[in-house]
């Protein structure tokens, strides 16, 4: 019996026992999730990928040697059981489970491996620190949550796979082992023992290679790919991550768009039995930064930001803050919250409370408010500073605004730039504050027209936005030397749900261009040359206009399952600070080999 049942092939999964299997004597595989005694029986939950189903040893069914054996039972022993389908006795049916309406009468069992006593338990609810949890990741990934958002992530990875291979794309892949790619992240570097002194780079993005299978012809191109960048880590970043590279050749973004979108239309359908309406909506970054103060808006919710420099310019204004830096070029911008009047205390709004506080800390210098009210048929504002506007004044910003009585008005005067990023860090406070996000809402919105280049203040030089091959808008190709600042891209983002979830452009396919904007970023034709050679001569002979995007695995699935942290839509991902607590990597290595990469290190040692 004993080898025979060891050997014996699993008839189904533990969730697929269901009522339709009543009656079928049936082979078992999987872990002890929950063992109880009741009463003379015992009863075993046990768990496999696809749930849990309930497993019952009756004394009357078993010698005495089987159930005493049973009673010691330890969660997550691996166990095969065979045993009859029956429906479970009325008044026990568990109508939350999948397998609740039956149970599996025992007839044999063996313990497969005996598991040791868990360093912390896989109950769902139960509160683990996540370090623990990172350095038992085969056991935290047993957890049905856990299970669940790497299952949904391989799926989402098949969806995009089968839309694009239906659309013609070819998936290539491009080498780990390369030169430094310029998406402005430091690179992680690999010694090489074979030249010594020299490295490899582990690539930021496929972006060169992708270029150059246009190069070659392939005229579709995807590849669901790892990327490497060694930055500072956030809740949405990880040192490694998962991106789906696209490139495309003879396009504009027109094109573009649409396949992308009936891709994402085809995920959210999929996944969330969800009907995505395209074309998605577009908004240029001049426009974005204006209305919701980030380039990746969040717009499931209004609270948009208006500008009231004219209302103030407009006569009565006594308050110098405002008139000063109006004169000055800068900008009064404002968020009207539609009945937010009684939403928030005079001792939340006042200088060093909470509001203020949160404006000040994304670089405000400081935030004005006004309540809006109504006396005698009349609105005007009412706050300290509120005698500091004329009647006329009050007027001019509350029809700005189209505020109401009730209202709550948000100021922030400052460089434009400055006001709007302030403000828009503001309107997400409020929407999450007053509730105004709505669950179950997937918000996708086309940021275009980008800057090319942006001002590197610490480094006094001017940087790429995108990266250095993104193609500057044709009508700004004139001022590229004369007014870099003001020439605009033909790069394009995708957003959605307050997140960049992707990244694009069309690139420079001529040399004499890519020469031009290197020389703009301050790279030298001989620096030029050495880095990007390859590149540059590829382009000599015949590249096809071509452009893509990628977009980023992780964080498509932390909105897809509404998970908060990176970590936990990827297997086996790093801490905070880089490291993995399983394997604990990064770790020294021996002399020896730092010998043969023709290394030192001059860190100390650590203390053995
Ligand atoms: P970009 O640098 O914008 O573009 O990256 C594309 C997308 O990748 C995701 N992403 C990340 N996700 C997790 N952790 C990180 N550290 C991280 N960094 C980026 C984001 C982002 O939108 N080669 C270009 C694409 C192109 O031009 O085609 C590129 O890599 O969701
Ligand atoms: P003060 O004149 O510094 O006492 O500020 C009076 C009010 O104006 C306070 O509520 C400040 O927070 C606000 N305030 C100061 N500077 C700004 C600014 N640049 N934009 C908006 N409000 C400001």
């Amino acid at each position: 019996m004993k080898d025979s049942l060891i050997s014996a092939p699993r008839s189904c999964y533990c969730g697929e026992v269901t009522t339709p299997r009543v009656g079928r004597q049936i082979v078992l595989k999987g872990w002890v999730h929950r063992r109880r005694d009741h009463g003379g029986i015992i009863f075993i939950d046990l768990r496999d990928r696809t749930g849990l189903v309930q497993v019952v040893f009756d004394p009357e069914e078993f010698s005495a040697e089987l159930f005493e054996r049973a009673s010691h039972l330890k969660y997550e022993d691996v166990l095969v059981v065979f045993g009859r389908v029956r429906p479970r006795p009325e008044g026990t049916v568990n109508p939350n489970m999948k397998t609740g309406e039956v149970e599996v009468l025992l007839s044999g069992y063996e313990i497969l491996n005996a598991a040791a006593t868990l360093p912390f338990p896989l109950d769902e609810h139960a509160r683990v620190s996540e370090d623990l949890r990172l350095k038992y990741r085969y056991l935290d990934l047993r957890r049905p949550e856990m299970q669940r958002n790497i299952i949904e992530r391989a799926r989402v990875a098949r969806i995009m796979r089968r839309h694009l291979d239906g659309e013609g794309f070819i998936e290539v892949e491009t080498p780990c082992l390369t030169r430094s790619t310029p998406e402005g992240a430091r690179d992680f570097l690999v010694p090489s023992r074979l030249n010594p002194g020299a490295f490899y780079a582990l690539p930021q993005s496929p972006q060169l290679f992708k270029q150059l299978l246009m190069v070659s012809g392939f005229d579709r191109y995807y590849q669901i790919v790892r990327c490497f960048r060694d930055e500072d880590l956030r809740a949405n970043r990880q040192p490694e991550f998962t991106q789906l590279d696209i490139e495309m050749s003879f396009i504009r973004p027109e094109d573009l768009y649409p396949v992308m979108e009936g891709m994402m239309a085809a995920i959210f359908t999929e996944m969330k039995g969800l009907d995505i309406a395209t074309p998605f909506d577009r908004l240029s970054y001049d426009d974005a930064m204006a209305r919701y103060g980030s380039d990746k808006p969040d717009r499931r919710f209004g609270l948009e930001i208006r500008d009231l420099t004219v209302a103030i310019q407009s006569g009565g204004c006594n308050f110098k803050v405002f008139s000063e830096i109006a004169e000055k070029g800068g900008a009064i911008r404002a968020i009207r919250v539609p009945g937010g009047g009684d939403k928030y205390s005079n001792t939340q709004l006042k200088p060093g409370g909470e509001l203020p506080s949160h404006a000040e800390r994304h670089g405000a210098k400081g935030l004005a408010w006004f309540r809006v009210v109504e006396k005698d048929g009349v609105t005007s504002l009412d706050s300290s500073i509120a005698k500091f506007f004329e009647p006329p004044c009050q007027a001019a910003i509350i029809a700005a605004l189209e505020a109401v009585a009730g209202d709550l008005i948000l100021i922030v005067a400052d460089r434009p730039a400055t006001a709007a990023v302030a403000l828009g860090q503001l309107r997400l406070k409020l929407g999450r504050d007053l509730g105004l996000i709505p669950e179950g809402v997937y918000n996708f919105c086309w940021i275009t027209d980008f800057p090319l280049l942006e001002w590197d203040a610490a480094e006094r030089r001017w940087s790429s936005m995108h990266h250095p091959f993104t193609m500057p808008h044709p009508e700004d190709w004139h001022r590229l030397e004369s007014d870099p600042g003001a020439v605009r891209s033909l790069a394009y983002d995708l957003a959605l749900n307050g997140e960049e979830i992707g990244g694009g452009s069309i690139r420079i396919h001529r040399p004499d261009l890519q020469q031009r904007v290197f020389r703009v970023l301050g790279i030298g034709d001989e620096e030029a040359r050495n880095k990007f050679g390859f590149l540059m001569d590829a382009f000599q002979y015949g590249a096809p206009p071509h452009g893509g995007i990628a977009f980023g695995l992780d964080r498509m699935m932390m909105i897809l399952l509404g998970v908060e942290s990176i970590r936990d839509v990827i297997a086996f991902p790093k801490t905070q600070t880089g490291t993995c607590l399983m394997t604990s990597a990064p770790a020294e290595v021996d002399d020896k080999q730092l010998q043969e990469l023709a290394l030192r290190s001059t860190a100390r040692k650590k203390e053995a």
